[in-house]
């Protein structure tokens, strides 16, 4: 970033303090406010951090006004229709898309990582058949800190980069078995000679008893929604890996406590929640219901896959897989789904409506994502694994960047203390 000349003056208590300014590449510019608490002996105060910089990134941009969204500069609807997931991925992890060799050695190395110690298996024997999996990609993840002892130390940048190409590797074999586990199927391993999306389908639908032949259509499909969930600046289980990794924890507790942050229907599970809703709401004529309860102060209900803290426009996501979800249903002979007439439907009706106009609410990333996983052959409770597993390059680009930043230092924000003042204690036999 560039400190500019510019700084912003703050009157308080008869005293004046000059906030140096400084300057983004894109979006708005910051007030650099580290030295206010020591100066002025206040704090500022911002729950939900909807007006702070966390941190300075040089990998994803978001345009909430223009709903844009890059990663390293390059637009999200080129590289889902040009790039493919790892390429993605090589890109996030080292600022550059990779030359032919570099990308084949990339893949290579991560080919390589896919498989499991053997004795992870016994942990998913120790959940229920019915545990949600994305309470065993929580638990098994974080249990990777366990096994790969030569990849714990963040001091190390050698350990870091297996770290990364481990998580990233491994993360679509634990899901698929987090799934395999769920139905009482047997585990299937991956396969050196398929790619990463292909891979990840033959591990969730492949059996034993019978040949399994990769869809290329489905796996284009897999790959794609891989791509539009890779990163996205500094969103709720980012910023927790960010914290987490502050402490130099090892890489694998961290990106287990973003996957248990992803988790919330307020943030990546809700493509979960959306299509459930979706389910609920069953046929267009039901929509004006619906609508009406999302509008209700009164009433909890919120549409699930629409708004978002950032995005005013449109979330270019999910014009991606609005597209997407198009062409899968058509290609799978299932473009008459009753749910993605609902979806669409829906959407229109909401985007026409001056509450949604004037909240500057729209369909997020998690609005059709669900309907395509579904005609994929995903039940509703492997989504957000999903999501996990396609957003752990961003989670690891994210705390590889900042565990190399100099002025890294361990996150620790203050509070507008409302209790009590002191007082003392009271003997029981006085209350
Ligand atoms: C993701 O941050 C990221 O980048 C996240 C993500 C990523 O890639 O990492 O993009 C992934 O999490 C997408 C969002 C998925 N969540 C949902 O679809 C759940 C439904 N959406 C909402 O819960 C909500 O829109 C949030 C959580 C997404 C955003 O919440 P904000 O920014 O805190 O906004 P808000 O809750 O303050 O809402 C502003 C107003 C409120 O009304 P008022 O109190 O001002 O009168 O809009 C209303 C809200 O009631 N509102 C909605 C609504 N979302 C917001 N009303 C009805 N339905 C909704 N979906």
């Amino acid at each position: 970033m560039t400190e500019t000349q510019k700084s912003a003056t703050l009157s308080l208590n008869g005293e004046t303090y000059e906030l140096p300014i400084f300057s983004p590449t894109a979006g708005p510019d910051v007030l650099d406010i580290r030295k206010l608490y020591a100066q002025a002996g206040v704090f500022t105060y911002d729950p939900g951090f909807t007006s702070t910089a966390s941190c300075d990134s040089t990998i994803t941009y978001i345009d909430g006004g223009k709903g844009e969204l890059l990663h390293r500069g390059y637009p999200i609807d080129q590289l889902a229709s040009k790039s493919h997931y790892l390429e993605v991925c090589y890109l996030l992890l080292y600022g550059e898309l990779p030359t032919a060799a570099q990308l084949e050695d990339f893949e290579t190395r991560v080919t390589r990582h896919t498989m499991v110690h053997e004795q992870m298996h016994n942990f998913f024997r120790g959940f229920r058949r019915d545990a949600h999996p994305m309470a065993t990609l929580v638990g098994v993840v974080g249990a990777m800190s366990a096994f790969y002892h030569d990849s714990l130390d963040v001091t190390d940048p050698w350990q870091r980069e297996v770290a990364a190409v481990r998580l990233i590797a491994k993360l679509p074999t634990i899901a698929a078995m987090a799934y395999k586990y769920s139905i009482g199927q047997p585990f299937v391993y991956p396969k050196n000679d398929l790619d990463y999306a292909a891979n990840f389908l033959h591990m969730c639908f492949s059996v034993p008893s019978e040949e399994y032949h990769v869809n290329p259509i489905l796996s284009r499909a897999m790959d794609r929604i891989f791509i539009l969930h890779a990163d996205h600046e500094q969103n709720a289980s980012t910023s927790t890996v960010r914290l987490a990794s502050s402490s130099s924890a090892n890489p694998f507790a961290c990106i287990a406590a973003g996957i248990a942050c992803l988790w919330g229907p307020a943030h990546g599970g809700a493509n979960q929640a959306c299509l459930e809703m979706l389910k609920e709401i069953g046929s267009v004529d039901r929509i004006p219901e619906f609508i009406a309860r999302a509008k209700d102060k009164n009433d909890p209900f919120r549409l699930m896959g629409f708004g978002h803290r950032v995005y005013k426009n449109t979330d270019p996501r999910a014009k991606v897989l609005k597209q997407s979800a198009d062409e899968v249903l058509e290609l799978l002979g299932v473009e008459d789904n009753p749910l993605l007439q609902v979806a669409k439907e829906l959407e229109q009706t909401a985007l026409n409506d001056p509450y949604f106009i004037e909240k500057k609410l729209f369909p997020n990333v998690d609005f059709y994502s669900g309907i395509i996983l579904e005609a994929m052959g995903f039940p509703t409770s492997m989504f957000t694994p999903i999501f996990a597993l396609s957003r752990t390059v961003g989670w690891i680009s994210q705390w590889k960047e900042m565990i190399a930043d100099p002025q890294n230092k361990i996150g620790r924000p203050r509070q507008l203390y409302l209790g009590e003042t002191m007082r003392d204690y009271t003997d029981i036999e006085k209350r």
